[in-house]
């Protein structure tokens, strides 16, 4: 008895190991961010929403498509591909397919939702079957004031078998992201005298970058969006307030076309207020669309949530800009790298989507007692993605030229390389600018970024029905781009050309330089980690292309020239 009671112990070790799961994000940090705090665990029947990321055909033949597709000088530029067209070329395997579904049936899980595309399976099911399934979960609510959130406080695993077919499982660890973009700087007084503006309005801006009053949207079929992912909502009456005090110069639309997802009820916030109001501003009388994703339910991840639905819907606006980012070292690779492919995703559509660089400069993150090393900003490191720094006037109360903003993140990925249509730009940065931080601080073979840049600093926005000055961040240069890329979208479009899509390979053809399209920032350094090495400086602009203002501040009408 003995004895074989000693063998059935070793052989169920043996099993153990052989059902030893796979870790699909080793590195996902599962960091709790500061004021949530552990509340209890789940009771097994809470309902539960996990998101899977099912393995995709074709990602290969889906980035070289898109560098053919973006490139000027393609035969192939601008000829996208639908939606359809799309999911042929991406969509699972039969056998991926069928082994996940398979595998949720075998644990009660039928009530699933798939995407066109087909790459997402969002399910629904309870606690007790989410930890049966992965291995390693233990859910368990958060509180923060109000607000509650689901997720793991222990890694998952998958079953073997299943994990060459998923790329990863949303819902258990990231949260979503709540540091506010903008800045509010307080108590500034000058005195104001004439020939000085107050702060930047949408008649500075349209000064500044020369839009014309007649710089407008006119065709109908052209659209913009931005997306937003905390909780957030835009008034219509705000927008309207806005366009009554600063509107008056050039046609717009007075309202937002479509809200997607849940706008809300509840005060306004700041963030939602500026993007509606300068997309609207600079894209004006352009159709407008809101992303609104707070997060429906307190398992899901808001910002995965828009990612889905961008591959949901087969008629969107060509442009979409978005203020979020996290760092980098924060996620894991598997789910940034798959995140990029959806990028690549709506490059193949002719999507252009623009990212804020973020607000911490270089940024900071110590690595061990005295070393620290620069933080970058993902999905502002994505190489499918148009990213956007952040200016300020030289002389802050006149529509002079552009100097950096000290907050304007840049830098280099620690997790993509870089992409060959910025090879060239980069290394005249390396061998030309003379203030370079210590190598040690960054990865000079990364994706470097920003692309391009706007201004930052001292906006006007209505929130709450209440006019606000000094409101700053690249939350609010990223929608200027944005809206000045749908006017040139627009034009585009009358001459029966393709959207741009996405920019980066344009742009850089560009080389600044050779056309006044952009204005050159050289002036001014962002900030970084405050250390004795640095000293709290990062990067500095300079001549041409720059990891703090990228290529600089648009200059409409030649801009338009060149991308026409
Ligand atoms: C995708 O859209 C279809 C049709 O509108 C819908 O039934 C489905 O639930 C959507 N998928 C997700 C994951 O929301
Ligand atoms: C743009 O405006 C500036 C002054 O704001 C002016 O010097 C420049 O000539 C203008 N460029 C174009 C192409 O209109
Ligand atoms: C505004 O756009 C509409 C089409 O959406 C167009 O008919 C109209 O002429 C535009 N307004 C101006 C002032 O260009
Ligand atoms: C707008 O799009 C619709 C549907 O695709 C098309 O039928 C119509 O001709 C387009 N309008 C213009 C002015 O191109
Ligand atoms: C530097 O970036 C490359 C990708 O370009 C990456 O493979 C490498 O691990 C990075 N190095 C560090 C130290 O993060
Ligand atoms: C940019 O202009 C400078 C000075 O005019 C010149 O030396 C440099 O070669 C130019 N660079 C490019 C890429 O055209």
């Amino acid at each position: 008895m003995e004895r074989r009671f000693f063998l059935f112990v070793l052989v169920g070790i043996k099993l153990n190991i052989a059902e030893c799961g796979f870790y699909p994000e080793p590195d996902q940090s599962l960091r709790v961010p500061d004021g949530w705090l552990p509340a209890q665990r789940l009771s097994r029947t809470d309902p539960v929403i996990l998101t899977f990321a099912l393995r995709q055909q074709n990602v290969k033949k889906l980035e070289a498509l898109v560098n053919v597709l973006s490139d000027p000088d393609s035969p192939h530029y601008g000829l996208f591909l639908s939606l359809e067209e799309l999911r042929s070329l991406v969509q699972p395997s039969d056998e991926t397919m069928r082994t996940v579904r398979t595998w949720l049936e075998k644990h009660g899980i039928l009530n699933c939702d798939s995407i066109v595309t087909g790459d997402f399976l969002q399910c629904q099911t309870d606690a007790r079957t989410a930890e049966e399934l992965l291995p390693g979960a233990r859910l368990v609510r958060y509180l923060k004031g109000d607000k509650s959130i689901v997720r793991s406080r222990s890694p998952y695993s998958l079953d073997p078998d299943v994990a060459p077919h998923i790329d990863f499982v949303g819902g258990l660890h990231r949260f979503p992201k709540e540091r506010e973009v903008l800045r509010r700087a307080k108590g500034k007084q000058y005195e104001v005298t004439a020939g000085f503006h107050m702060g930047v309005t949408p008649s500075v801006l349209r000064q500044r970058y020369n839009l014309s009053a007649s710089d407008v949207g006119t065709h109908p079929n052209n659209s913009q969006a931005c997306a937003q992912f905390l909780e957030q909502y835009f008034h219509p009456a705000d927008l309207s307030e806005f366009m009554t005090l600063f509107g008056k110069s050039f046609d717009h639309h007075l309202e937002v076309d479509h809200v997607v997802g849940d706008q809300g009820g509840g005060r306004a916030g700041l963030e939602a207020s500026l993007d509606v109001e300068y997309i609207m501003s600079m894209g004006a009388n352009i159709s407008t669309w809101v992303f609104s994703n707070p997060g429906r339910h307190e398992s899901q991840e808001p910002f995965l949530d828009w990612i889905l639905l961008l591959s949901n819907m087969s008629s969107i606006p060509w442009i979409h800009t978005i203020s979020y980012g996290d760092d980098e070292d924060s996620l894991s690779v598997a789910y940034m790298q798959r995140i990029n492919v959806e990028f690549m995703k709506a490059a193949a559509r002719g999507l252009t989507i623009l990212f804020a660089s973020g607000d911490d400069g270089a940024g900071c993150r110590q690595v061990s007692k005295d070393r620290n090393v620069f933080r970058p900003s993902f999905p502002a490191s994505s190489p499918y993605v148009t990213t956007v720094g952040g200016t300020s006037f030289k002389n802050p109360f006149q529509v002079t030229y552009e100097v950096t903003d000290y907050i304007s993140g840049g830098g280099f990925s620690n997790v993509f390389p870089m992409p060959d249509y910025q090879v060239s730009a980069v290394s005249e940065y390396f061998t030309s600018s003379v203030k370079m931080p210590p190598e040690s601080y960054y990865n000079r073979s990364g994706r470097a970024y920003p692309d391009v840049a706007a201004l930052s600093d001292n906006y006007w926005v209505v929130t709450n029905r209440v006019p606000i000055p000094w409101v700053s961040g690249t939350s609010a240069s990223t929608p200027v781009f944005g809206g000045i890329l749908a006017l040139i979208n627009d034009q585009r479009i009358k001459k029966g050309l393709s959207p741009l899509g996405f920019l980066n390979p344009a742009l850089y053809r560009l080389r600044g330089n050779g056309t006044e399209a952009l204005y050159d920032v050289t002036e001014g350094c962002h900030i970084s980690c405050f250390d004795d090495v640095v000293l709290a400086q990062g990067f500095c602009a300079s001549p041409s292309w720059d990891p703090v203002t990228g290529w600089g501040t648009p200059n409409y009408p030649e801009l338009l020239k060149s991308l026409l």
